[in-house]
């Protein structure tokens, strides 16, 4: 498939999307989410990819939201298909991935945009960052996950605070709330990205698999977390990777994983 919003690259295992509206501070518009879906399917079911990278093009925005223009005279029927809709192909979706998606926020993610970075499984930020939900301000609420996965990362307080004022917090105000990992120049942010994949893909695909599931079970309604761990657990005794990692270390050398 070919993109009209989005730009892919692929290097030594690591597939990078770059969300390319520059002079719509790469909102997303519903042509843009499809391809998102349609871009992080692909990377998921390639064997050279082991990491995904997603960022914004240009040096301002990684999102600045949603596409106002598009939903500004929705019903109320429509507005409930939208966030369920956009929650199930993108948001859940890339939360769920078998992969590790990597965030590199390069500028304003906003709305949708910071929801995106949270729906991935981690983020790094370059320093000019400003993030935030703003939503309200357009007598709306977050609806692409916000409410629930801002308040999982930064606790209820300050989420109903970001939420409620509308406001923005700058890149180390994120890091300071746990909201990204990193802040570095914008010059080396995604090369701080690249370094991390790597380390990433020198371990277990199925292990790193197994831990996304684990971890992401926690926040399941319903599910037990540690019970998911004593079975992702389990079923990691049963793979080539296991053995593979077992015999590497008692051999003293280093592991190379098939990622069966
Ligand atoms: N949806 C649609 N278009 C958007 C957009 C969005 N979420 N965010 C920015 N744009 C468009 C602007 O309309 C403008 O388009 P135009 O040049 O055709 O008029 C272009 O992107 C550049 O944005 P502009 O507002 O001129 O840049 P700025 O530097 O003055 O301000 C922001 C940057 C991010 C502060 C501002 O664009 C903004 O507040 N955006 C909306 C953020 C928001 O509320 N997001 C949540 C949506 S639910």
């Amino acid at each position: 498939m070919s993109y009209t919003n989005l730009l892919l690259s692929s290097e030594k295992g690591i597939a990078t999307i770059t969300i390319n509206r520059p002079k719509k501070l790469n909102a997303l518009n519903q042509e843009t989410i499809k391809e998102l879906h349609d871009a992080f399917k692909t990377a998921e079911n390639n064997s050279e990819t082991k990491v995904i990278i997603i960022t914004g093009s240009g040096e301002k925005a990684f999102v600045a939201g949603a596409d106002i223009s598009e939903f500004a005279d929705f019903s109320v029927e429509e507005g409930t298909h939208l966030a369920a809709n956009g929650q199930k192909i993108l948001f859940d979706f890339v939360e769920n991935l078998s992969k590790p998606v990597i965030a590199a926020v390069n500028g304003f993610a906003l709305g949708g945009g910071l929801e995106l970075a949270m729906a991935c499984h981690f983020r790094v930020a370059s320093d000019n960052a400003k993030m935030g939900l703003p939503e309200v301000s357009l007598g709306v609420i977050p609806g692409y996950g916000g409410t629930q996965r801002l308040t999982q990362l930064v606790g209820k307080g300050r989420a109903m605070e970001l939420i409620m004022t509308a406001g923005m917090i700058d890149a180390n105000k994120a890091l300071n709330y746990g909201l990204v990992n990193h802040v570095v120049p914008q010059n080396e942010l995604l090369d701080l990205c690249d370094t991390l994949a790597s380390k990433i893909m020198r371990n277990s695909p199925t292990a790193i698999s197994a831990a996304i599931r684990a971890v992401n079970s926690n926040f399941k309604e319903g599910v037990n977390g540690y019970q998911t761990e004593i079975t992702e657990f389990g079923n990691c005794f049963g793979t080539d990777d296991f053995d593979e990692g077992t015999t590497a270390f008692l051999e003293k050398r280093k592991a190379d994983f098939s990622g069966r």
